[in-house]
């Protein structure tokens, strides 16, 4: 499923998707779980969700729960901390048709800056360009994701990215996806993984990019909504994020840390 060869990263992260991927093999066929290369997360809260994220991040260093109610997670964050663990956050965004015509309408009027190439990773990109776009996420503060993911191999999905004349990596933006075909969140895809070389930020191509990528899990793979996690200080991504329809929600990803066993490695932004 994954191939050790392309785990890109720190130390840390490339651990943490490989024990990602072994949680994915015990957990996989349960439409509570979901994975998109990063670790193998609970898409779908329930009465035991401080039970099971305290599992994940036991087996895995982090445990994460999607569609967490925002008002509940006062609760369920002093639960985690006196079973030992630490907490964190990501606002939980989403949209659905509103980002489709977002989308739409920002790949009619939002060309990409012309002296960029356009490409989709595939299961014949050379391994060196896995390796510049994962390097532009980690200087951008993004955790990279397997390369057999971002080959759209380990599962549906698409990861974009622009080139520039010397042939450095621009930009990059993807869409997975991440929920059970039994899920009731099976068309809710991962988008995101947006990441602009600092010099060429501003000139909107995040934005190009990632209007593409929800295009192409919608068209091609009948994805209905996009959602994404988001940190809340982080006020680019907000932007972006609104830019192309997908708000805010009043739910977040939950996260339950074993620090431990993650020794220091942060996540993603
Ligand atoms: C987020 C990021 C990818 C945006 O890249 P970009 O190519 O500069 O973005 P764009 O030029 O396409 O901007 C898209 C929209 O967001 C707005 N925007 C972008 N950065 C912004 C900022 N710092 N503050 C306010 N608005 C911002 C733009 O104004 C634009 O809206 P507009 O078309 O209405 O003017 C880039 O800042 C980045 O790499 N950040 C670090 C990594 C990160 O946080 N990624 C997101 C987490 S997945």
């Amino acid at each position: 499923m994954i191939d050790e060869a392309e785990l890109f990263g720190t130390p840390g992260q490339t651990a943490l998707m490989r024990r990602g991927a072994a949680a994915r093999i015990l957990l996989g066929d349960n439409p509570r779980f979901s994975w998109y290369g990063r670790m193998t997360a609970l898409g779908d809260p329930g009465g035991d969700t401080a039970e099971v994220l305290a599992a994940l991040a036991r087996l895995q260093g982090a445990g994460v729960c999607y569609f967490y109610p925002e008002d509940r997670a006062e609760r369920l964050f002093a639960d985690l901390a006196a079973r030992g663990f630490a907490t964190d956050r990501h606002e939980h965004f989403m949209g659905s048709d509103t980002a489709l015509s977002a989308a739409r309408a920002a790949l009619n009027d939002v060309p990409l800056p012309a002296d960029l190439t356009l490409a989709a990773v595939g299961w014949d990109t050379p391994r060196e360009v896995l390796v510049a776009i994962a390097e532009l996420c980690c200087e951008c503060g993004v955790m990279p994701v397997p390369g057999s993911v971002m080959r759209g191999v380990a599962l549906d999905g698409i990861c974009l990215f622009a080139t520039d004349p010397s042939g450095g990596i621009a930009a990059t933006a993807s869409c997975f996806r991440m929920h059970h075909p039994a899920s009731r969140r099976a068309r809710v895809a991962m988008w995101g993984l947006l990441a602009t070389r600092p010099d060429r930020r501003g000139q909107r191509i995040a934005l190009h990019l990632g209007a593409r990528a929800m295009l192409h899990m919608h068209d091609r793979h009948g994805m209905r909504a996009f959602m994404t996690g988001v940190k809340a200080d982080n006020a680019s991504s907000s932007a972006i994020c609104y830019r192309l329809g997908v708000s805010a929600t009043g739910m977040i990803y939950a996260q339950c840390l074993d620090e431990t066993l993650l020794g220091g490695s942060s996540i993603t932004r």
